[in-house]
């Protein structure tokens, strides 16, 4: 068992946003354009260094998809943080993060940590798209909005640091 602490983070968010890729961008700086679908929870761990303190994140990835979809309790047991995906390009899948939110505030500890991740910033064109909606969406629940690229691999170390901090912090 690794020793120092060790952090329990669990994503959420619609089918194909890019979970598994954010992850494993994240984890083993890879990334596919076929990525399959996740049918089943698993996590993958990641070890970092914060304020001079050892880290070990257990990243938890778990299936989008409504027919996958059954998480039960044991996703979300002593879950640290929640990073909640979107697909920039899919208005929907931003809609559902609320249904998400909704999920973990039944469903997770209460004081856990939240951010979200607007993926696939690659296939905008503009480098203004509006995330206007989505960052005060953020705000207005305590968590901060971050513009993520599995595919570029930007924005991600970012956001795993951010939550990772905050909940050391907390
Ligand atoms: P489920 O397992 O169904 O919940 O999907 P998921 O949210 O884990 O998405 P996944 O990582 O499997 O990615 C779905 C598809 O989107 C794959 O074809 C990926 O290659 C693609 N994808 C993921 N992230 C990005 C990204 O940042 N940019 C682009 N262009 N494609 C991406």
């Amino acid at each position: 068992k690794p020793s120092g602490l060790s952090f329990k983070l669990v994503l959420l968010g619609d089918g194909r946003v890019g979970k598994t890729s954010l992850v494993l961008r994240y984890v083993t700086n890879s990334f596919s354009e076929k990525q399959e679908a996740t049918a089943q929870a698993s996590y993958l761990t990641k070890r970092l260094v914060i304020e001079g303190v050892p880290i070990t994140l257990a990243i938890w990835d778990t299936a989008g998809q409504e027919r996958f979809h059954a998480l039960g309790p044991i996703y979300y047991r002593d879950a640290d943080a929640a990073l909640l995906v979107y697909d920039i390009t899919d208005d929907d899948t931003f809609i559902r993060v609320k249904n998400w939110v909704k999920e973990l505030q039944q469903m997770a500890p209460k004081n856990i940590i939240m951010a979200i991740a607007a993926n696939k910033s690659d296939l905008v064109r503009s480098k203004k798209f509006d995330v206007q909606e989505a960052d005060s969406y953020a705000a207005s629940i305590g968590a901060k909005l971050f513009v993520t690229s599995a595919k570029l691999g930007s924005g991600i170390d970012e956001v795993f640091l951010d939550v990772a901090t905050r909940v050391l912090q907390k």
